[in-house]
């Protein structure tokens, strides 16, 4: 079972006034690099795993995608996603990417923000995500880069005397990292 911070009360009080909460894409800094990766859009079928308050996935339409499926584990951010959505073709549900299992051969394109990190078993995904897309179909996909975070947050990866311990140290030992962000002892994977 993933865990799920984006429920604690505290944790979504402070994430939600986020740039990428407040302006959308706009305050997203990846958007226009990610955006230059996707596949023309229109008429796709598209997933868009853990969607967060839906902004992708309300763009994703606009660009003409036949229908989308927003899934993400938390409920906070499913009821949000779903109050600012005024669109049939748009679906929203709650679901662990650690378990999830989508049709077959159903999606042009799956997308993720800064999602694939909370994972545990990647591999699980991949091949589930494989089997979803149908032949020629894309994967694009973030996630949160150590040297990123250790540049931005220099506060993180500290030991009590200041020393770094993560991201950089044991940079190629994969496996599970915690981190304080609103909350204490965040979960996440490190990945090379
Ligand atoms: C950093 S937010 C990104 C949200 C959105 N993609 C964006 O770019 O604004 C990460 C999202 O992943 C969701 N999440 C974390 N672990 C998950 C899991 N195991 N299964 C599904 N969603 C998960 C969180 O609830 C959260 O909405």
């Amino acid at each position: 079972m993933a865990q799920n911070i984006y429920d604690d009360p505290g944790f979504f009080a402070g994430y939600s006034q986020l740039p990428r909460q407040v302006r959308g894409l706009l305050g997203a800094p990846e958007w226009a690099a990610i955006r230059a990766m996707l596949p023309d859009i229109a008429g796709k079928r598209v997933v868009d795993l853990g969607c967060g308050f839906g902004w992708v996935s309300r763009w994703m339409r606009g660009q003409g995608a036949s229908d989308v499926l927003g899934v993400d584990l938390s409920q906070n951010m499913i009821a949000r996603a779903i109050a600012m959505t005024q669109d049939p073709a748009i679906t929203y549900e709650i679901a662990d990417l650690e378990t999830l299992e989508l049709p077959k051969a159903t999606f042009d394109l799956a997308y993720s923000a800064l999602t694939f990190h909370y994972v545990g078993d990647f591999d699980r995904l991949a091949r589930m995500l494989y089997r979803a897309l149908v032949p020629e179909g894309h994967l694009v996909f973030t996630i949160e880069h150590p040297i990123y975070m250790a540049a931005t947050r220099p506060d993180w990866g500290q030991d009590q005397d200041g020393r770094k311990t993560w991201p950089v140290n044991r940079y190629f030992i994969e496996g599970e990292r915690r981190t304080d962000w609103y909350v204490q002892g965040v979960l996440k994977y490190h990945r090379t």
